[in-house]
């Protein structure tokens, strides 16, 4: 596969562990340990093959209607992946960022976010976003909030609210938009994840529930990226002669 036809930036929504562990008659909990297995081995692929940012939907802000339980065993995975899994990923050389409103998370997990992002912040191997309670609308009005902030303090002018300056507030700011977005477990919806982000962006469903996917159900996703004409507007000719030009 040629480099150029790889996306630089990869979303995933993974989704399915619940039914996953449904199928073989087991709690739904076993489903979202499986979950963190499979994020491992795609963390370490997407990294071997040179893509340079991975974000991954881990749980949303709509997830906290879940019974209090699974919420519950949802934090208590996320806070072992935090203890267990950030040194190797930094050894990896494995830069961590989490995307999400923080607030609602206790001030011990909050600390261990921070420290993971500090420790992290100088990898460049890959950079591994995290979207935790984290919702598409959350993300665009938080941006929202900081230009009226810096309109109340006189650092910016209404008129210059452009679509340049939002982005500059949106999650993700600093990096390209997701060129593809991969959605397991066969449903077709965005469910909340990156609304202004995914303006333009190649979606890609698959049945394979999230435990499931491995390397190769990735590459199968990648071929099939390789083959999308992005045309962004212009005409099908247009948008050959650009994909020549690059
Ligand atoms: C995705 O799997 C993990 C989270 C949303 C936290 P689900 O838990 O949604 O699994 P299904 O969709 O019910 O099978
Ligand atoms: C989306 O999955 C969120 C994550 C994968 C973290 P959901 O399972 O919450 O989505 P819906 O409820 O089916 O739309
Ligand atoms: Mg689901």
């Amino acid at each position: 596969m040629h480099n150029n036809s790889l996306p630089q930036h990869l979303a995933i929504i993974m989704d399915g562990n619940g039914r996953w562990a449904a199928r073989q008659g087991q709690p739904r909990g076993l489903g979202h340990r499986a979950g963190r297995k499979a994020l491992r081995e795609i963390v370490e692929h997407v990294s071997g093959l040179g893509i340079p940012i991975l974000t991954v939907f881990a749980f949303s802000s709509e997830n906290w209607q879940r019974p209090t339980a699974e919420v519950q065993l949802l934090l208590e995975l996320f806070k072992r992946a935090l203890n267990r899994e950030v040194r190797e990923l930094h050894t990896n050389n494995i830069g961590i960022r989490f995307i999400g409103d923080r607030s609602r998370f206790s001030t011990k997990l909050q600390n261990k976010m921070r420290e993971a992002e500090l420790l992290t912040a100088n990898n460049d191997s890959l950079q591994l976003n995290i979207a935790v309670n984290y919702g598409g609308r959350w993300d665009i009005t938080q941006a929202a909030r900081q230009l009226a902030l810096k309109v109340a303090t006189g650092e910016l002018q209404p008129e210059q609210i452009d679509e340049a300056a939002f982005s500059k507030e949106i999650s993700l700011a600093d990096g390209t938009a997701p060129d593809l977005l991969i959605r397991t477990g066969g449903e077709q919806r965005i469910s909340n994840f990156l609304l202004w982000q995914l303006a333009y962006c190649e979606i890609y469903f698959t049945d394979t529930l999230w435990p499931d996917f491995n390397a190769e159900n990735l590459n199968l996703a990648l071929l099939e990226y390789s083959r999308r004409q992005r045309r962004f507007g212009s005409t099908p000719l247009q948008a050959a002669e650009r994909a020549q030009s690059v």
